[in-house]
């Protein structure tokens, strides 16, 4: 038995030789029902020496590891020839679509091969492709001139959004991690890949377009934020600011000023309306409608038709980290990156089956989706948003059900979700059941006409964020909850000061991983400023008897956002996002380019020791 084997939480789904599914299922069932435990004993020390924050190294991980860059925007995916990225070129956007794309943000890790479940050397690497970078990415900065774009330009655009699917693998004398190339299952999904809508909204009247007069095939995602394997083994990536890729109409309605479009569009940063007139709501106004979403991909088939899964609510879509209630039905907990906004849970009606996404490819469409309400004293509860409850009727303006997962923002409002301080990433403890959430940071709690501070969100304003917690006593699916607040930024909390949190994972032994996207010297407190110049990524034992202590385990480069963190299975090796990198990174002198970076300690040990 190895070392990581010793460490890693007792598995009877392992040793039963059970597949993949059967076995997430289990760790997942195990953690909720160990909610109410607490400590398991299975929970390692952290044994590494934190990184300062002085460092000068661009990229600083503890001594003993080694980050590498794996995968960089403008690298070949592997599933067809291309041109090596040139810092002085620009792709074609033909040659865009078998790249990188840009901007990498929310991620994921499917293991391959004949260990399963646990298998951390091969396995594919899903990845978001968040939003892109218009000068960088056409390199030609007077031609964007006025908002001015050509047609290659927005075709380039949209090519460099979406979702990456790579093969990587841990071999050789230095078990380095290499992209497989080629690979028959890299692949790309982009803001023109053909979707197909299931769940309410799917069909609805307020989805149906001139291009798509049925409203049951949508063009494309984008703007995907973070992301989330489900226990069946497929990947849901979130679509969030899709605010900044229309152009509105000259008068906004209450709906579309209450979802982010801006009068005068000043707000269409992407410009796309200049030569695919679906993003002119001007002509299309419903097609705002349709994106938004989570969508759900089976990483391993390069040949499925992505599905955008409207049970689960239109947002400015987070995550969507996926547990197993008591059970055995999914549970989905999504947060809505807005000051204000809310944090949604969505029960499936049937339970998970065998059998990977094959067998569970409706399981998401229907069910019940929740908004939840922190009340006092630590209590909490979910608040259903079901057609003809809670006032979500017609004489109130929901036509049914459809209309109010299009409408999410406006039905919470109806039934006092609570609104708090930018809900980002979600993440579920495999080994207490515990579900956290960053609340990255909201300057404008407190301000006249805005609501002051709560329980859930006690600081007014708020600008270094904090991280929160809620147990269902042992049931995911439960309809109350009791809360708690687990760390505050700005050095308010033990051990290496942070702010705004925003990426987050729970690796294997139950500890929590933070990602950080703040603004240098970010204002802490009146009068005070917190000297935090770059990203980081920091973990804690949430759950340790002195309470939390932070340790920063990773300085990013400067100008980047950390996000997209993933332990492998068998915790000896950490992938993660660097995201709008100022220029000098990677490469000294060349154009920025946002990468994922893989992190391994050099005697091969469990990452964080
Ligand atoms: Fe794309 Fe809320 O971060
Ligand atoms: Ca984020
Ligand atoms: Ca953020």
């Amino acid at each position: 038995m190895t070392e990581a084997d010793d460490l890693l939480p007792a598995d009877p789904a392992r040793r039963r030789g059970l597949g993949a599914t059967a076995a997430w299922m289990m760790l997942a069932s195990l953690g909720a029902g160990r909610a109410q435990a607490g400590r398991t004993g299975t929970t390692p020390a952290l044994a590494f020496t934190p990184v300062p924050m002085t460092v000068e190294a661009p990229l600083a991980v503890p001594p003993g590891y080694t980050a590498r860059v794996l995968y960089a925007w403008g690298d070949a995916t592997g599933q067809a020839a291309v041109p090596p990225w040139r810092s002085d070129a620009v792709p074609t956007p033909a040659e865009q679509t078998l790249q990188a794309g840009m901007h990498h943000d929310g991620m994921a890790f499917f293991p391959l091969g004949g260990r399963g479940v646990l298998n951390g050397r091969h396995g594919l690497l899903a990845l978001n492709h968040e939003y892109t970078d218009e000068r960088l990415l056409h390199r030609d900065a007077a031609s964007l001139a006025g908002g001015a774009r050509t047609p290659e330009q927005v075709a380039r655009s949209q090519a460099a959004h979406g979702v990456s699917v790579i093969e990587v693998q841990r071999e050789g004398a230095d078990a380095a991690w290499s992209v497989v190339r080629p690979s028959r299952r890299a692949w790309r999904v982009t803001a023109n890949t053909p979707m197909a809508v299931a769940g309410p909204a799917a069909g609805h009247a307020l989805l149906r377009t001139a291009a798509d007069p049925e409203g049951r095939r949508i063009l494309g995602t984008f703007a995907n934020c973070a992301a989330n394997a489900t226990p069946w083994g497929s990947y849901l990536t979130c679509e969030e600011n899709i605010q900044g890729y229309f152009e509105p109409p000259a008068e906004l309605d209450a709906s579309q000023r209450r979802w982010g479009l801006q009068a005068g569009g000043r707000g269409n940063w992407a410009r796309w309306h200049l030569h695919d007139e679906r993003f002119d709501l001007r002509r299309h106004p419903n097609e705002f409608h349709r994106f938004g979403w989570v969508v759900e991909i089976d990483p391993h088939d390069p040949t499925m038709t992505p599905v955008k899964r409207t049970a689960l609510g239109r947002a400015v879509h987070e995550g969507a980290a996926t547990g197993v209630s008591k059970d055995g039905r999914a549970v989905v907990f999504m947060g809505e990156d807005a000051r204000f906004e809310c944090i949604y849970r969505f029960v499936s009606r049937d339970r998970i089956r065998p059998g990977g996404f094959a067998a569970n490819r409706d399981l998401l469409d229907h069910g019940t989706l929740s908004v939840a309400r922190f009340d006092a004293q630590g209590r909490g509860r979910w608040l259903a948003l079901t057609h003809g409850q809670g006032g979500l009727t017609p004489e109130n303006g929901f036509a049914d059900q459809g209309e109010v997962v299009i409408r999410t923002r406006e039905a919470s409002d109806r039934l006092g979700g609570t609104k708090m301080d930018r809900p980002e990433w979600t993440a579920i403890s495999p080994v207490t059941g515990e579900v956290f959430v960053t609340l990255t940071n909201n300057a404008q709690r407190g301000k006249p006409g805005l609501p002051g501070a709560d329980a859930a969100n006690p600081r007014a304003p708020n600008p270094t964020g904090h991280i929160l917690r809620w147990r269902h006593g042992g049931d995911l699916a439960a309809e109350t909850f009791q809360w708690d607040i687990v760390a505050l930024g700005g050095g308010e909390t033990a051990g290496d000061a942070f702010s705004s949190p925003d990426g987050l994972t729970v690796d294997p032994f139950g500890r929590l991983w933070v990602a950080t996207d703040a603004a240098p010297m970010l204002e802490a407190a009146p009068g005070e400023r917190l000297w935090l110049p770059r990203n980081q990524l920091l973990v804690c034992d949430p759950v340790a008897p002195g309470g939390v202590n932070m340790r920063r385990f990773l300085v990013a480069p400067p100008g980047c956002e950390v996000t997209g963190p993933v332990i492998t299975p068998d915790g000896r090796t950490l992938f993660l996002n660097i995201q709008h990198p100022d220029p000098g990174w990677p490469a000294p002198g060349g154009r920025p380019r946002s990468a994922t970076v893989v992190v391994t300690k050099d005697d091969g040990g469990v990452i964080g020791g």
